[in-house]
């Protein structure tokens, strides 16, 4: 018999849904002794809450985040909501000693972050950012091959993230989805909503940063906001570039915009290490590209992995289908969950809790903070 674990969903958007999928199939893929029960989702718009019940089979609704996390039946609290309801939900979830599962990114920034690391550690409540990335086989199987040593020193890490979605100066900013274009609600542009992946996943695979210098753009000015009707000025970054340093002596080249024309959601990395480097695509996320220098010279050459093996060799594939079939972006979020139910039943917690995430959002500030200052700075 696995043990049940109550669901308090907050935010029925994109990651509502990602998050639904995942607690709804975890448990057929992976052998867990807790299994998630769709408790209940919260959601302004009472007609708009139901119909989501009633698709992803939750038992209930609650139209306040407040009532929500301070129902008794609800074990967890899962954050899906613009980043700046992240901090006041979190907290009063610990407070009610409910388990905290939040979107990335942790915070709005550092100060923020912080408070919320002391609440979950202060009422020792397990608790999770959903940095997804880091749970593609492909990308699992990077980190791997780093900790095996395979790449041997690192030299050189590099990111991006491009997207084109905000170059009409017709789009308004806030509300739904658009409240990425609106400094209040998502507290920073690409550097909190893209870079805040690629830096997630740098610190992870090579180690800690030191220190960064960025310079960020905002191409439209002015925006309509759809909440006041107004237009307003627009104070996100629809660009960042940044270089930085890692602890381990590496270089760090990072890039993220969304009017890079073309392109929707060019993740990709690539590093570069003194025996071995390895690139990754999240067009084509479950391949891995590799480059050993120690091959034979004459059979040298980048190799395409199929991340897709079964003898338990790749991470998490032998939890689905046949060796050769792939899965995709939804599955990083299954994996999460699994990873998350298993934790709370070895004592090890999955990764990254919110102190980890933390040091993700102090390189945003640093980053944020060169970019204002057209000076270094030091990650703190
Ligand atoms: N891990 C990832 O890859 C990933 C991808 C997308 C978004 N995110 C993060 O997930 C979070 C949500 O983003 P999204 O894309 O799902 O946004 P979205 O706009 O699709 O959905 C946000 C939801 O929050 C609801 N909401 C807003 N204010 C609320 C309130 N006061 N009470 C209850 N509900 C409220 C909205 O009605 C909507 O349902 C953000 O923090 C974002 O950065 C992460």
């Amino acid at each position: 018999m696995t043990k049940p674990l109550n669901i308090g969903l907050i935010g029925y958007g994109f990651m509502g849904k990602a998050h639904s999928n995942a607690y709804r199939r975890a448990n057929n893929f992976f052998d867990l002794k807790y299994h998630p029960v769709l408790k209940a989702i919260c959601a302004r718009d009472a007609v708009a809450a139901q119909k989501f019940a009633d698709t992803w089979g939750y038992e209930s609704i609650e139209t306040e985040w407040k009532k929500l996390v301070a129902r008794k039946d609800i074990d967890a609290v899962d954050i899906c909501v613009p980043n700046n309801l992240h901090h006041d939900i979190a907290v009063a979830a610990a407070k009610a000693g409910k388990m905290v599962l939040c979107e990335k990114p942790l915070s709005m920034d550092t100060k923020e972050g912080l408070k919320m690391v002391a609440a979950v550690e202060k009422a020792g409540v397990p608790n999770m950012v959903w940095y997804n990335y880091r749970r593609v086989p492909a990308v699992t199987m990077a980190k791997q091959l780093i900790d095996e040593g395979k790449l041997g020193r690192i030299f050189h890490y590099r990111a991006v993230f491009l997207q084109d979605w905000t170059i009409s100066s017709d789009l308004p900013q806030g509300g739904n989805a658009l409240w990425r274009l609106d400094a209040k609600a998502a507290g920073s542009g690409v550097t909190g909503d893209l870079l805040a992946h690629c830096i997630d996943t740098a610190l992870w695979l090579n180690g800690k940063m030191t220190s960064v210098t960025a310079m960020t753009e905002t191409f439209i000015k002015e925006r309509k906001h759809t909440l006041t009707g107004k237009v307003e000025k627009v104070a996100i970054d629809d660009a960042c570039a940044f270089l930085g340093r890692f602890e381990n002596g590496s270089l760090a080249t990072f890039e993220s915009t969304r009017y890079a024309r073309g392109h929707k959601a060019l993740y990709t990395f690539e590093i570069n290490g003194e025996k071995a480097s390895i690139k990754w695509d999240l067009h084509d996320l479950h391949r891995l590209q590799y480059f050993d220098h120690r091959d034979e010279g004459r059979l040298r050459g980048w190799r395409s992995i199929h991340v897709s093996d079964h003898d338990g060799s790749q991470p998490y594939m032998d939890h689905w289908w046949v060796p050769g079939l792939q899965i995709g972006y939804e599955h990083s979020f299954v994996h999460q969950v699994a990873d998350f139910l298993k934790g709370l039943e070895t004592g090890k917690p999955a990764e990254p809790t919110f102190r980890s995430a933390l040091e993700t959002q102090k390189v945003c500030d640093a980053v944020l903070a060169s970019a204002k200052s057209k000076q270094w700075a030091k990650v703190k």
